[in-house]
């Protein structure tokens, strides 16, 4: 479950009281609140929700539709915004019930591993919880190519949970 040593868990957590918790409204993502949740139980941490608006979120009828009807920029931007909005409000829900109680939400654009990244960095945070699969369709694989990458790039420990 711990993707790096406990060591290095142990001294980062040290450093920040902040947990990244990136949400895709997968139910990994949302079991990865509910270990944030215990983590931060005793210290008091704060839980930052984070989901990232990348071209794979968006349903392909959606986005065909939108090429087709020459839609760019405004509706689609205003749908993407509303499904991140959606998300974070459900996550964000979810962690309150769960005993999180300082809950900072988050929306940024692009790569989603890389924006991951970017705002761990961004945000100091102590650690990653983060699902080990998402709402990709491709089955049998242990990990998605998100919790990949971050897992390798990410300034901090990283939790995937299965
Ligand atoms: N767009 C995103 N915004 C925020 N978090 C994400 C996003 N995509 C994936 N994640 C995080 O990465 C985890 C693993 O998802 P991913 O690697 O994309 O697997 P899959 O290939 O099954 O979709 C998710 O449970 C979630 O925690
Ligand atoms: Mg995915």
């Amino acid at each position: 479950m711990f993707q790096s040593s406990p060591k290095t868990f142990v001294r980062k957590e040290m450093m920040s009281n902040k947990i990244l918790v990136p949400i895709d409204g997968s139910e990994q993502a949302y079991k990865a609140i509910d270990v944030a949740a215990k983590l931060a139980y005793n210290g008091n941490a704060e839980v930052v929700l984070l989901n990232v608006i990348g071209r794979e979120q968006m349903p392909e009828a959606i986005r065909r539709f939108a090429s087709v009807e020459h839609i760019e920029g405004p509706p689609e931007w205003q749908y993407e915004q509303l499904v991140a909005a959606g998300l974070l409000k459900a996550g964000q829900q979810h962690a309150r019930n769960k005993g999180i109680q300082t809950i900072d939400t988050r929306v940024r654009h692009g790569d989603p591993a890389k924006a991951i990244v970017e705002a761990a960095s961004d945000k100091s945070v102590g650690m990653i919880v983060m699902g080990n699969r998402g709402l990709g369709t491709v089955k049998g694989l242990a990990f998605g190519s998100v919790s990949q990458k971050v897992s390798h790039l990410a300034p901090c420990s990283v939790i995937t949970v299965t």
